[in-house]
């Protein structure tokens, strides 16, 4: 049936009708220079790549055009094929479609590109400095077309941003299948993938971006809210009840996650003080709310935090300038610290995510365009002076724990072995253990407890609001001190202003409680209570995601170097129906470190969707503890005891014997 928003197929692709010239809001955030470094034959395919986009008769003015751009900016952005207003995720019934499916992914792509939401917009990057929604603008324009007439028996394939066309399929399968980054084992290294991406044929989806589920800093404030109060309990003595009142957190970065930590540390009720090169990042945080004060004076900065600390007040401060100054002054002043990460985009260090001691914000990204290899030089001498100085922290009893950056493989890679926990290699992680190996792997992702997310697609509050409170009617906080955290994050969420882009939330949930809110979430649909909701989770997950240097850092089987568990994710999610599925290269730590995996899943009220729900919601899930439990984590084997008793008959997974050590010490001694 054709509504009023319903289209026609018509013929895809962009037509012979130049589009003006671009023009650039010099207020917002642009991204570095990447580099050009093609040699003339691959700079000929990468021209012929981007041409083919358009036709012929745009070639003789488009060639000069892009060849600039990849010369000047390191990627062909098209720029000229932006739209000329700024995006944002509007309701859903303001989009074209001819399924709810096909509008549902215009909002969240348009949210994941909004300039209040993302990174650099202009060059379609949503957060994490390189992790982008597709390539350029000649893919975005092609894959809102496809979304358009996408119908309830097709399936659009996306290949690194690439919208590669729409397959015949039916309704119980995924209308959107992504793939990012996915690269051939022996060119899976940093060098090969910087020229693919230049060439035009590689995507960095980073986890949300390219899976066309971010929902701004929100996403990662329940993580990093669950991680600092975890990390105080554990090493602070805090009661199971208490906060982190009085206590001091330190790190770096106001960036698109690492802009949480504010917001994050303000809840546990602690103070922190987050070092951040940028100051428009630093006015972005301050605008929403998210940070309390700001100074570029160290004494200032301390003088605010002591206040704080002594009136038990919560507070975030961000210090204008870099991270290892700080970190000098804490030292020279001994000032006690509780807590202290790093936030700063160290998967891609070397691409301007990490900026050197001794330079400005502004001058990092004009050695970043004029002098690559000065810069790389700078970036390792940074990188070993602030290792020194969490290790004198560490030393005097601050805890440190790196925080899901790939911090300290930064550290490894700018040539400091003892960092490595093997002296060798990362294969057996690092002397400061990860968020993962301490909290969040044992305390969360073991039980299957991950970061559950939904937008309320009419873009109304009040369907929010009303989500909200049946979420809260889904958690027991009696039955483990997780759900207590959950029901207490979800019942004071609309307090906390959380809400950057789209009206969504993030909570954290296992399987049972995930399956529970989404089954109820559906009926409010069908009953009209709410409008059409989009279920999703954060790659950065129990399942969702193989990374030795976060998401598995607490497998100790030696699996931590397969990706099997992300892949099957992915394979099972599409194998039920999920209405989006991902799977990337990269993530939060970079490329060859990490597959990780994603889902969105429409909630249009129909029971076709409720099976969906209680077969995919629960898989994507006890997929991730099941292999947690045949690591043999402690928590992941009870978790699935219950499972096995509660799903008896339906399911059943297999668990490990446990070797007496002394045993194998014996055997392997006598050898
Ligand atoms: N733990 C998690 O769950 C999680 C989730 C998402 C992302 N991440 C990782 O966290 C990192 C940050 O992500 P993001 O989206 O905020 O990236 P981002 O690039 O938007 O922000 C990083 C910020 O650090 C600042 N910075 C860089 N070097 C600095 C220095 N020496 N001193 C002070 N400030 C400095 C930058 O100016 C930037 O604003 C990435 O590596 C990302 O992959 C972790």
């Amino acid at each position: 049936m054709h509504t009023a928003n319903t289209v026609t197929p018509t013929i895809i692709g962009l037509g012979s009708e130049l589009p003006p010239p671009p023009v650039f809001n010099p207020a917002l955030r642009r991204a570095p220079d990447r580099g050009f470094k093609l040699t003339p034959a691959q700079t000929k395919v990468a021209l012929r790549n981007a041409l083919r986009y358009v036709p012929a008769a745009l070639h003789e003015t488009l060639a000069p055009e892009f060849l600039n751009e990849l010369k000047t900016r390191g990627r062909i952005y098209a720029y000229r094929y932006m739209p000329s207003t700024p995006l944002y995720g509007k309701p859903i019934d303001e989009y074209r479609g001819n399924c709810i499916e096909g509008k549902a992914f215009q909002v969240m792509i348009d949210n994941n590109l909004n300039p209040e939401v993302a990174l650099y917009p202009y060059e379609l990057v949503t957060y994490g400095e390189t992790g982008s929604v597709c390539q350029n603008w000649l893919q975005y324009r092609i894959i809102k077309q496809y979304l358009e007439i996408l119908t309830q028996d097709q399936t659009l394939v996306i290949e690194s941003g690439h919208p590669l066309g729409l397959f015949p399929s039916r309704p119980d399968a995924p209308r959107v299948i992504i793939t990012n980054a996915l690269m051939i084992g022996m060119f899976d290294n940093q060098n090969d993938w910087e020229i693919a991406e230049q060439l035009g044929v590689a995507n960095y989806g980073q986890m949300t971006a390219g899976g066309w589920m971010y929902i701004g800093p929100q996403g990662i404030v329940h993580g990093t809210f669950n991680t600092i109060l975890n990390a105080g309990r554990m090493r602070l003595g805090l009661a199971p009840d208490e906060d982190l009142r009085g206590h001091l957190f330190i790190t770096s970065g106001l960036g698109g996650m690492s802009g949480a930590q504010g917001k994050a540390i303000e809840i546990a009720g602690g103070v922190g003080i987050i070092a951040e090169v940028d100051f428009s990042r630093i006015q972005t945080r301050l605008s929403q709310g998210w940070i309390s004060k700001m100074s570029d004076q160290l004494p200032e900065v301390f003088q605010f935090a002591d206040v704080a600390l002594k009136n038990k007040q919560p507070m975030a401060i961000a210090y204008h300038g870099n991270i290892v100054d700080l970190l000098e002054y804490v030292v020279k002043q001994n000032i006690p610290v509780a807590l202290l990460s790093d936030q700063t985009s160290c998967h891609v260090p070397y691409d301007g995510g990490y900026c050197p001691q001794g330079m400005t914000f502004e001058q990092r990204t004009r050695m970043l365009a004029e002098d690559r290899s000065s810069f790389h030089a700078a970036v390792d001498t940074s990188l070993k002076r602030h290792f020194e100085l969490i290790k004198t922290l560490t030393q005097r009893g601050t805890y440190f724990f790196d925080y899901g950056n790939a911090f300290l493989k930064a550290v490894f890679d700018a040539g400091v072995s003892e960092v490595s926990l093997n002296g060798i290699d990362e294969k057996d992680g690092f002397i400061f253990p990860s968020y993962v190996e301490d909290i969040m792997g044992p305390e969360l992702f073991d039980y299957g407890y991950g970061p559950f997310r939904w937008v309320c697609l009419s873009g109304k509050p009040e369907d929010l609001a009303k989500t909200d409170q049946a979420a809260m009617q889904c958690i027991n906080p009696e039955r483990r001190g997780q759900d207590r955290d959950n029901y207490v994050w979800i019942r004071d969420a609309a307090k906390n202003k959380l809400v950057v882009g789209t009206q969504a939330r993030i909570l954290y949930q296992d399987a049972e409680g995930r399956v529970r809110i989404a089954l109820r979430f559906n009926e409010m649909v069908r009953n009209g209570e709410i409008g059409p909701v989009m279920l999703g989770r954060d790659h950065h997950d129990v399942s969702g995601t193989d990374s030795p240097f976060r998401e598995t850092a607490n497998i100790k089987d030696g699996s931590n170097v397969m990706a099997d568990m992300a892949t099957q994710c992915f394979a099972g999610n599409a194998a039920r129906g999920m209405s989006l599925v991902a799977l990337h290269n990269g993530g939060g730590v970079g490329i060859g470190k990490a597959i990780n995996g994603g889902f969105g899943l429409v909630l249009d009220g129909s029971q076709r969707i409720d099976a969906i729900i209680r077969s995919a919601m629960l898989w994507d899930v006890m997929g991730g503890v099941a292999r947690r439990s045949w690591a043999r984590n402690p928590n992941s084997m009870d978790t699935i005891r219950e499972f096995n008793r509660d799903q008896a008959g339906k399911a059943h997974v297999i668990l490990p014997h446990l070797v007496d050590d002394g045993l194998v010490d014996r055997l392997v001694g006598s050898l």
